[in-house]
């Protein structure tokens, strides 16, 4: 049976019943209740402050809305699709509490604007949180980044072997990339935190309200400027699911990576088996489900970025019931990066390097080739001539099947008469990657040396 809405007032025919299902959306609002709760607090201080209700109405409001809050959190509330949302829940059941002051909460405020500061509310401490998840993450990255600072592995363009990099080296370029998407998450949470109460339906409210007091008693940096943007802005639910496509999007990178690296045929590294599973018909197999899975995330949030700004394409303003469609798509990319970030924040510290394995995978491919020629060019010899002799050795020890530090100096020799002894020094992997020593450079002192700096940035954050 629907309960009466509190809007029912203009109304003759009741609600169709699939009606009244097909448009709520308490389903997965209620999510909001507390921030819900928080903004309705504000909103009655703020209404009592300036006379509109009196401070017995106003206490009454409050603890009424805390023996609420308590219910929810003690999953001991009855939620009703008949009220349509969070809003109207809430505020039918402090009535049914306190009586008439229960109704007078309302007064100067549409769900308009209440919707639009609960989700603001909702995704400023969910940002707290995935801040906090980067982090964590990448102190891990760190660690692992310190612990194989001087371990050398291929590095690949075309994910052909191209030259000998350090593991604590890439491990660094993955903490850049999560510094860049910590970055972006601070910028969207400064940006939407801005004040949308006192806007009312779309035109603002005839009480004489007070929106600095509001604004300051929740925490924002100032009211919203205009009332109709207020109600019917969503660029941050936009720029947050944009960022969370962008971090979602490296985890996916260094999924692809974890699954290449541990496959048999790489066999790089070894995943832990606490975050792998068997297969149920062959008995060899531990597959890496948990990058995978990770992986297969990224197509979900990019979907809500999609699902968002279409919603939000061609919307007249001010408010239009196509807003409420952005609820699960925000809440879903929420969880969905939260889960990724935790996972791998958990499974990175666990990650188990081959070193011989990588060694090895090293010295074939001509990953040297590059220091050859850089060797012919201290020796005198013009780059694009060095190339050329360094891809006739090459040229040769295919035709024979070994790599280049193998050949004999006599053979070297006969590509180019400027070779001496040390060119072994350059042909070493070591040599390789101790000669890129400059800022930014994978030589393990380099790497330390970004370390170094990564943690000190991080700790300053922490101070400040
Ligand atoms: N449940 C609605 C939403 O999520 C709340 C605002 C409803 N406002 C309205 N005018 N019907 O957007």
């Amino acid at each position: 049976m629907s309960q009466k809405k509190p809007w029912a007032g203009r109304f003759t025919a009741p609600t169709d019943a699939f009606v009244e299902a097909f448009t709520a959306s308490v389903e997965f609002d209620q999510r909001l209740a507390p921030y819900d709760i928080q903004g309705s607090i504000a909103h009655a201080k703020m209404l009592a402050s300036q006379g509109i209700i009196d401070a017995q109405e106003r206490d009454a409001i409050i603890v009424g809305l805390q023996r609420i809050l308590s219910r929810i959190e003690a999953g001991d509330f009855e939620w009703s699709v008949a009220l349509e949302d969070v809003h109207m829940n809430i505020e039918a059941a402090l009535t049914a509490d306190i009586g008439v002051a229960g109704k007078k909460l309302h007064t100067g405020r549409s769900r308009n604007d209440q919707v639009a500061t609960d989700i603001r509310l909702w995704l400023r401490a969910e940002l707290v949180e995935i801040r906090a998840a980067i982090r964590r993450l990448q102190d891990g990255l760190l660690d692992l980044a310190e612990r194989e600072a001087a371990t050398i592995l291929p590095g690949f363009t075309h994910l052909q072997t191209a030259q000998p990099i350090t593991f604590g080296h890439h491990m660094m370029a993955w903490f850049e990339m999560l510094d860049r998407d910590h970055e972006r998450m601070l910028d969207c949470a400064r940006r939407m935190n801005v004040m949308p109460l006192g806007a009312a339906a779309l035109a603002g409210t005839s009480y004489p309200i007070d929106r600095q007091l509001t604004t300051d008693l929740l925490g924002f940096d100032r009211p919203a400027d205009n009332s109709l943007d207020a109600v019917s802005d969503r660029d941050f639910a936009i720029e947050f699911t944009a960022a969370a496509s962008i971090l979602i999007m490296h985890l996916s990178r260094m999924s692809e990576e974890l699954v290449i690296w541990s496959s048999a045929q790489f066999g790089f590294i070894t995943l832990s088996d606490s975050f792998c599973t068997g297969s149920s018909i062959m008995p060899q197999k531990k597959n890496p489900d948990v990058p995978e899975l990770v992986r297969g995330k990224t197509g979900r949030v990019f979907g809500h970025l999609m699902a968002l700004l279409t919603l939000m394409k061609a919307q007249p303003l001010a408010y239009n019931k196509d807003n409420q469609e952005d609820k699960e798509p925000l809440f879903d990319a929420v969880d969905t990066i939260k889960g990724s970030l935790k996972v791998f924040a958990d499974m990175v510290p666990a990650i188990d390097c081959r070193h011989e394995v990588m060694r090895t995978a090293a010295m074939q491919g001509f990953a040297t080739a590059t220091d050859l020629a850089d060797y012919l060019v201290r020796k005198g010899i013009a780059f694009r001539d060095a190339h050329e002799v360094v891809g006739q050795s090459v040229a040769y020890c295919l035709s024979k099947g070994c790599d280049l530090a193998e050949l004999k100096l006599t053979e070297l020799q006969s590509f180019s008469a400027a070779i001496g002894t040390d060119v072994f020094d350059a042909l070493t992997l070591e040599g390789s990657v101790a000669t890129r020593k400059h800022i930014g450079g994978t030589a393990p002192e380099e790497v330390e040396a970004a370390i170094a700096r990564a943690r000190a940035r991080l700790v300053s954050e922490k101070g400040n």
